[in-house]
């Protein structure tokens, strides 16, 4: 069986550590690609060059020609500028959309049967945008991001319960954006939902950093935002598609009533395998977490409007 093949658009720094990440896995060869020349050949010969170190035959080139990602399983895109101190996601809007829209069209000619993964910023509106340029199904243009929100909630609460980050799992809903919905009763740990462990402030106090927890990190950056979990988040959804593993996870996935959305792209829980979005999962919410749910829903319709997608 030939190796997967996963193309990633943008050779800055969540591309190329998700190309790092899915490479010390095995998981599939990979073409990184860019505008700017010479950054995704140096990147992807030099991780290259790590594999005899690491043990691994996964394939690593570098390009700045949409030919040489033909074929591929799967394209993901995080081309786009990142947040500046202060910045908000939603700031970046009308650029990110200008590049989604030069490559989205380039990906899909060279890549008719890929699954699209939209990693860009503002990622709900980035989401919806190439889902309208590719003409793709819904089932193969799937956003990240409540897997990196997520793992950020894991996170604080492994360290305020002392316990380890693998008991620990979390449930983010809602846009990638300051009104996302952190699920406190489906968040557990060792199958014990959080509300039963902590106290309500500091659950809020949890859910608040979550929702911050982008800027936390552009704040100490200065110039870029975070890297190392958002593509870590990336890879585990190449994972559970090139392995098939049915994997639930929130995703950012276009509604077709699901929640009472239609038309629009939002976190919700999403089923990963060979097909790509294979399912949605419905889950029961009270109405206080529908109402946060639709707050969240609501904003990134602005965004969309302003783009026209
Ligand atoms: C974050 C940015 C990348 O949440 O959206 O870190």
């Amino acid at each position: 069986m030939a190796r997967k093949k996963v193309s990633i658009v943008g050779s800055g720094n969540v591309g190329a550590t998700a190309a790092h990440w899915m490479a010390s896995k095995e998981l599939c060869d990979v073409v990184l690609i860019d505008i700017v020349e010479g950054v995704p050949q140096g990147k992807g010969l030099d991780l290259l060059e790590a594999m005899p170190i690491e043990k691994r035959d996964s394939f690593v080139t570098g390009t700045n020609d949409y030919k040489d990602t033909a074929g591929s399983d799967i394209v993901v895109i995080t081309a786009g500028i990142p947040r500046k101190p202060g910045m908000s996601r939603d700031d970046l809007l009308n650029t990110n959309y200008k590049i989604m829209q030069d490559v989205v069209g380039k990906v899909v000619a060279n890549s008719p049967n890929c699954i699209l993964i939209i990693v860009s910023n503002p990622l709900d509106a980035m989401a919806q945008a190439a889902y309208k340029i590719s003409g793709f199904p819904r089932d193969r243009v799937i956003g990240m991001a409540g897997v990196l929100d997520s793992a950020r909630f894991r996170t604080f609460i492994a360290q305020e319960l002392n316990v380890s980050v693998e008991n620990v799992t979390a449930f983010v809903l809602g846009g990638h954006g300051d009104t996302m919905v952190p699920l406190a009763r489906y968040s557990t740990v060792a199958g014990i939902p959080i509300t039963d462990l902590m106290e309500s402030a500091v659950i809020q106090r949890l859910v608040q950093r979550t929702r911050d927890g982008g800027a936390e990190i552009v704040k100490y950056l200065k110039t870029g935002s975070a890297y190392y979990a958002p593509s870590a988040a990336t890879t585990e959804m190449v994972e559970a598609i090139l392995k098939d593993k049915k994997k639930i996870l929130p995703c950012a996935a276009y509604l077709e009533g699901e929640y009472g959305i239609k038309g629009l792209y939002v976190g919700v829980p999403c089923k990963l395998g060979a097909r790509g979005l294979e399912q949605i999962i419905q889950i029961k919410l009270t109405n206080e977490e529908a109402a946060a749910l639709q707050k969240s829903a609501d904003a990134v319709k602005e965004l969309c409007a302003v783009i026209g997608v």
